[in-house]
Formats: structure tokens, C-alpha cells, sequence
């Protein structure tokens, strides 16, 4: 396990994931019912921007650091300001030194109700983790293998509850794995909302994995990805994707409303994409 989120935090692809977990969240809370967040692959919750790490890519100036200080359209503006807030909150001075992780992120959303599980592997990231949430009775860190807890700790005692899955995609079978991992998952909670990470980059496979998934018999699956360049000259990551499954009826078209604004923001070049699309249910002629 060589990955370690600390080089990537904030960076275009955390931006796009971040933004609509925390709308996932937001929504999950226009009912007064507790709800429970599981977070499979949580790495670290809270990154220092300042880090040696961070600063050696510096990949969250093309990512957060642009946001942050972009002018946005009235909707991109209400769709992003869960998460945005979020990221304000942990940088009083105005400036950006500290940005949430997914498990900080939703941690800092919660209810005073609401429950947040989160699985590490990485024994120094979970430790780090633990350390995050130490006496918070609202959080449960276990060092354990997430693909595991989507057997194990599901379904949520809440019966409700959203289940992010954003593994490092280090080797090879990643995609096959999460695929398997949604199956057995659904299988024991199926009224959760999932929202599954995955990687774009040259010669990654993602219309296979999309095909994968739109087998299982699962009957609301929305596909949301940005590429920020072209593939190619780049061998790295040029965009990402996220599938949820049972998402809120708003979110297509809140997407459709704020990803041209995000798009423009985060472009690198004349090649940045975006699209919002079913995989399986509502309308899906439009796959
Ligand atoms: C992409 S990072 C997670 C970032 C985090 N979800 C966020 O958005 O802030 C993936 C994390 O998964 C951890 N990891 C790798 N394999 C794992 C496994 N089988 N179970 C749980 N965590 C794992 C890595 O150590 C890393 O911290």
C-alpha cells in the first residue's frame, strides 16, 4: 500500500468527489431521521496543504485553490456551497492551508444525530484518523479492509445511509472489485445511496466497468464525470467519475446546472469535458 492521499488532497478530482458527497449529505437531511455515512477507503480526514507532500505536487492549486477563488454562476454557486463552506470553516483566515477529507468533510455536516463509520488499511493513516476523532461519540475509525465493511457493516442500524467508495485504484483489479462491491453491498442495503469513485485517464476502462454495473440488477444508477485535459500527451489522471446509485432526484439536474461552471474553472486545456448521464433507470436513452 504505496498510495497516500496527502499528495492529491484538493487536487480537481477530490473537488468534484467532495462537492457532491456533501450534497448527497445535505439532501439526506431534509428528513429529520438519523442516517449513517460509511466511508470505506477514508484515508487521513484532515491534510495540511502547507505539508511537504502537498506542496510537491501541488495538485490542489489546479483543484480547490482554484475554486475557492473563482466567480460562480447563482447555481454552480448553491450547488457548491455545502462544501465550500466546509473548506471556509477550516481556513478562518481566508486563506487555504487545511482541507477536508471525506470522513472530515462529512463529520463536519453531520447532525448531532447522524453517524459516520470510517475504514483505513493503511495502519499510520488510521492511526492518524483515530487521533482526528478521538472522544467523538458520533464517529467509529477501524483499521480495516473497506471491502470487507460493505458486507459487514451494512446494512446501517440507521437504515438509512450513504456509502462512499473511493479506493486508491493501486492495482490492477480495482474496477472489477468495486463493481463486486456494490453487488454484494446492494444486496444487503438496498435503499442506500452509494457514490463510487473511479479514475480517467488513457487506457483506464471505464466503458467496460460502466457496462459491469449496468448488469447488476440495479435500477437507478447516475454517471457523473470531468476530464480537465486531454489524454493525450498526459499519462496521469486527466479526469474522474463517480456512479450513485439511488441518488436524489434533484442532483441530475443540479449537475447539468453547475458542472459548466466547475468545468470552466478547473479547465487545463481546450479538451476539459463533462457529462452527467443514467447508467441504468429514468432516462436512460441518454446513455
Ligand atoms: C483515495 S484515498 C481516500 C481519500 C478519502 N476518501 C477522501 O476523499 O478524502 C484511498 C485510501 O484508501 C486506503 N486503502 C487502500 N486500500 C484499502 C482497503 N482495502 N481498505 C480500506 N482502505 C484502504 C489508502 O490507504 C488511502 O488512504
Amino acid at each position: 500500500m504505496n498510495y497516500r492521499h496527502i499528495f492529491h488532497a484538493g487536487n480537481f478530482a477530490d473537488v468534484l468527489k467532495h462537492a457532491v458527497l456533501a450534497r448527497l449529505i445535505v439532501y439526506m437531511q431534509q428528513k429529520d431521521k438519523a442516517f449513517r455515512l460509511l466511508d470505506t477507503h477514508a484515508g487521513i480526514g484532515l491534510y495540511d496543504l502547507s505539508s511537504m507532500e502537498a506542496q510537491k505536487t501541488g495538485e490542489w492549486r489546479e483543484g480547490i485553490g482554484r475554486l475557492l477563488a473563482a466567480e460562480l454562476s447563482p447555481p454552480a454557486a448553491s450547488f457548491f456551497a455545502p462544501y465550500l463552506n466546509a473548506v471556509r470553516e477550516l481556513n478562518p483566515d481566508g486563506g487555504l492551508t487545511y482541507y477536508p477529507g471525506s470522513p472530515k468533510l462529512a463529520r463536519m455536516l453531520l447532525r448531532p444525530f447522524d453517524r459516520l463509520s470510517a475504514m483505513e488499511l493503511h495502519p499510520d493513516d488510521a492511526r492518524a484518523l483515530a487521533r482526528l476523532f478521538e472522544g467523538d461519540y458520533q464517529t467509529r475509525v477501524t483499521e480495516l479492509d473497506g471491502w470487507l465493511a460493505l458486507g459487514a457493516h451494512l446494512p446501517p442500524k440507521e437504515k438509512r445511509g450513504i456509502v462512499l467508495v473511493d479506493p486508491p485504484f493501486e492495482i490492477e483489479n480495482e474496477f472489477e472489485r468495486l463493481v463486486d462491491g456494490l453487488s454484494r453491498a446492494y444486496r444487503r442495503f438496498s435503499t442506500g445511496t452509494y457514490c463510487l469513485w473511479y479514475p480517467i485517464k488513457k487506457a483506464v476502462p471505464a466503458p467496460a466497468f460502466h457496462e459491469a454495473l449496468k448488469a447488476l440488477d440495479i435500477p437507478k444508477m447516475l454517471c457523473v464525470e470531468m476530464t480537465v485535459k486531454s489524454d493525450r500527451e498526459a499519462t496521469g489522471l486527466t479526469g474522474s467519475g463517480l456512479v450513485i446509485v439511488n441518488p436524489p432526484y434533484t442532483l441530475k439536474e443540479e449537475l447539468h446546472a453547475a458542472l459548466p461552471d466547475l468545468r470552466r474553472v478547473l479547465a487545463q486545456d481546450r479538451y476539459a469535458s463533462h457529462r452527467v448521464v443514467w447508467l441504468r433507470g429514468e432516462d436512460r436513452e441518454d446513455v
